[in-house]
């Protein structure tokens, strides 16, 4: 009887759904990031042809590597993870399939409109307005399904990483209304509400939180569970948790004006971000460190567990992003680095090191839990997933440090009349070596996608998923 009241059973079925989702994306995600590397080296690649453009197929695969591939992510971790810690089933089934389903529509909307040049140019946010009506309506369902769940919990307290999820729930619906209000003119163009410099600010405050709480805070939440759980220890202080997340969330939405040195801002403002962001360093490096830490005593476990050298490794991605970010905030460094590939490899670092890397790491620790099995089909494919992953990170991001750094110093340079001593195209043909390193890197961290792909499916192929929908777990 005891037994009985002791069991609870978790909608598994909608995590399965995203987790699978993540790597499909993923891959298609980085495939388009590696087509539009290529066409930077070869842009005979564009074909002639508008859909296939650079200009179209770029922020195709920024949304398919965020939304897509790092959203499915989120999903699928925070609804598993309020589950788990909170003891509770998700409020309701329908509502969680819902989410699943119309964040896949949104998806294709994005996959059909963008190669069609429908966009409002907004970077991160390019989406039109009927695709942006259905993320908000998707959206508020996942908030109503995460907050409704943490609201029947049986767990008197909310673990921090629902806070993390919490916050970027929250957050990422304020900055999508905000930023996306626009008056329509046609069924697929409308404009923003807001001109100018205004206009500006709004894009940066969105664009810099969406770093923040997108790309961070939620998958901080992933830390705070799979780090833990991984290493089979308890994070290492509760407190500084609690202390990290308060002056994250309060700083990151103060930092955005980075974006816009230089700019006609006010000059206060910029200094403003560039002050808030240095500060950022500090709750940054304080999570990073909280979750390194967790492994003290248990650092032998990285020998013979890929899972966690995925985890720990994007803890150190994670860190050297956070402490690059606040130095290319100061203004006389972002002189230099702005709009050069220096960017881009900061972008990137964060990218693949951190975001995709937690989320892999958390994927290969949930594919055997939602299919009831005891572990991955292939642990050596994890480890070969692992050097793949880590190597073409380093490789891209090597190679955009050299490119940029040596654009900003070409653009910069100067005769002893004045004049420019290098023209554009000068610099450009000078990036080409660091283009093609960045495409290989990005062969070969999509090859380790794909040995992901065959280690899932081998996986999953071993278990009837059918059987599996209503797993019940003892609390
Ligand atoms: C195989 C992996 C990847 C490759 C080869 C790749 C390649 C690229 C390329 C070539 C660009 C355009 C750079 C430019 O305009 O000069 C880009 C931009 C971008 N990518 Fe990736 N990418 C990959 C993975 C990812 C992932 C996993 C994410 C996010 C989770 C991501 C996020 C972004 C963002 C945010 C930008 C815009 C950067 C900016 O505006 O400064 N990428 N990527
Ligand atoms: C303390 C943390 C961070 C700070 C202060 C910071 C600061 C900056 C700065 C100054 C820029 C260059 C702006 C420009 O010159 O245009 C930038 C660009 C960017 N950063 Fe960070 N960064 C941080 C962490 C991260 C992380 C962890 C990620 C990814 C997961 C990330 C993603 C991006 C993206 C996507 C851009 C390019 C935006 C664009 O121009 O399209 N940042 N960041």
């Amino acid at each position: 009887m005891s037994k009985e009241i002791n069991q609870i059973t978790y909608n598994y079925k909608v995590v399965r759904q995203f987790a699978i989702m993540t790597v499909v994306w993923g891959i298609i995600g980085m495939a388009v990031g590696v087509l539009i590397a290529a066409q930077l080296v070869w842009p005979v690649l564009n074909f002639d042809t508008p859909w296939l453009s650079f200009g179209r197929i770029r922020p195709l695969h920024t949304n398919a590597v965020i939304f897509a591939f790092g959203g499915s992510a989120l999903f699928a971790t925070s609804l598993y993870v309020v589950q788990r810690t909170c003891q509770a089933r998700l409020i309701s089934d329908s509502l969680a399939s819902f989410i699943f389903w119309g964040w896949q529509l949104v998806i294709v909307g994005a996959v059909v409109t963008l190669p069609m040049g429908l966009t409002s140019a907004k970077e991160y946010a390019e989406l039109e307005w009927p695709i942006d009506v259905l993320i908000t309506v998707v959206w508020v369902a996942y908030a109503v399904l995460f907050f409704g769940t943490i609201m029947k919990r049986k767990a008197k307290h909310i673990y921090v990483a629902n806070w993390f999820f919490g916050a970027f729930i929250i957050t990422v619906a304020i900055l999508h209304i905000g930023n996306s209000l626009a008056i329509p003119v046609t069924m697929w163009k409308s404009y923003s509400i807001y001109a100018g410099t205004v206009d500006a600010m709004i894009q940066w405050w969105y664009g810099h939180n969406a770093v923040g709480f997108f790309l961070t805070a939620g998958f901080l939440g992933i830390m705070y569970y799979f780090v833990p759980k991984q290493t089979n220890r308890p994070i290492y202080s509760y407190r500084l948790s609690i202390v990290h997340f308060w002056a994250l969330i309060s700083l990151y939405v103060w930092a955005g004006s980075h974006h816009l040195h230089y700019s006609a801002l006010p000059d206060w403002a910029q200094s403003a971000g560039m002050v808030m962001s240095l500060i950022l360093l500090a709750p940054s490096w304080g999570g990073m460190i909280n979750g390194m830490m967790t492994l003290s005593g248990a650092w032998h476990k990285l020998r013979t567990d890929p899972i966690l050298r995925f985890l720990v490794v994007s803890l150190s991605f994670y860190g050297m992003s956070t402490f690059e970010g606040p130095m290319m905030a100061i203004k006389t460094v972002n002189a230099l680095s702005h709009n050069t590939d220096w960017t881009v490899g900061h972008v990137h670092s964060g990218a693949l090191g951190w975001v995709a890397m937690v989320s892999i790491g958390a994927i290969y620790h949930l594919i055997p839990k939602l299919f009831d099995l005891k572990e991955m089909y292939s642990i050596s494919m994890i480890n070969l997933h692992f050097w793949l992953a880590t190597a073409g990170t380093v490789l891209y991001i090597a190679a955009m440090w050299v490119n940029g750094i040596m654009q900003g110093l070409m653009w910069r340079a100067v005769n002893e009349d004045g004049t420019l001593t290098y023209s554009f195209v000068e610099s450009l043909e000078a990036s080409h070596m660091g283009y093609l390193v960045r495409m290989i890197g990005g062969v070969i961290f999509l090859a380790g996608m794909l040995v992901m792909a065959v280690n899932v499916w081998l996986t999953v192929k071993q278990q009837d998923a059918k059987a599996l929908d209503t797993v019940t777990e003892t609390a």
